[in-house]
């Protein structure tokens, strides 16, 4: 298994970790791809990377995809992730080339070929940087997914529905869809880093790297990528074996 886990003392210490990586890359490639996620994880990353943008770092000649977008919210939908990303993200930075699957699309399936196309066009992302569902979703790929999946229409687990139901007003809110990237796209990323933090990602993040490669763990595909770091913290690393 060529996957590095390394644990952390903090989720601060995990997004400093993520956000200089992904600054290095940056700063020794202004023209790279980045992939980047939704999901709450993620966003201590992203101050940071707001904060090294106002001491001069430029994002200009970037390119961003993000992973994964609801179906049937508007960009400006409070929860959708267009939205969660502009105002977390993209808003503060210099960033002019953004793609965010398009969940109002009138043609869903049409939008994903256009998006995977859009990653060939770039020639492939240089990091993804991901995130861990509870049930071991990377992205919005669910539980049975296979390895050669690509961008396209997913249902959401009920236990996706659920997880992310805190975000809406009830749990009827939550869209039953989503696009999202597939495992193949992910796992085509010249480089990869996972932040899981908290003891809800413990058991998921133990089945990712401590399990069989699985499509009952999605995350556990990652086993097979050449490059991928898993930055944790003491929490969500509580069930490996030290
Ligand atoms: C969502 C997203 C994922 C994200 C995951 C965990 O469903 N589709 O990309 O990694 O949930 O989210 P959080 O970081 O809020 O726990």
């Amino acid at each position: 298994m060529s996957v590095q886990i390394q644990t952390h003392r903090s989720a601060e210490h995990i997004a400093r970790y993520a956000g200089d990586s992904i600054a290095d890359l940056v700063r020794n490639d202004p023209e790279c791809v980045l992939g980047l996620s939704s999901g709450s994880t993620p966003l201590q990353t992203y101050r940071h990377l707001v904060g090294l943008h106002s001491e001069g770092l430029s994002f200009r000649d970037v390119t961003v995809f993000n992973l994964d977008e609801y179906v049937g919210l508007s960009s400006d939908h409070p929860q959708s992730y267009h939205r969660t990303m502009s105002e977390h993200l993209f808003d503060h930075l210099d960033v002019e080339q953004i793609h965010i699957p398009d969940g109002q699309a009138e043609d869903l399936d049409l939008e994903c070929l256009r998006f995977e196309q859009a990653i060939a066009d770039v020639d492939g992302v240089d990091l993804w940087l991901l995130g861990i569902g509870s049930n071991g979703h990377i992205a919005f790929n669910e539980p049975g997914c296979s390895a050669d999946s690509r961008t396209r229409v997913v249902d959401l687990a009920p236990s996706t529905i659920t997880a992310n139901s805190r975000f809406f007003d009830s749990q009827e809110d939550v869209p039953r869809q989503a696009l999202t990237v597939g495992i193949a796209t992910i796992l085509e990323a010249r480089r990869i880093l996972l932040l899981a933090t908290g003891g809800s990602k413990a058991e998921a993040i133990c089945e990712a790297l401590a399990g069989a490669v699985s499509p009952d763990c999605p995350a556990s595909y990652l086993q097979d990528h050449p490059d991928c770091t898993f930055l944790l913290d003491d929490e969500a690393a509580s069930l490996l074996n030290p």
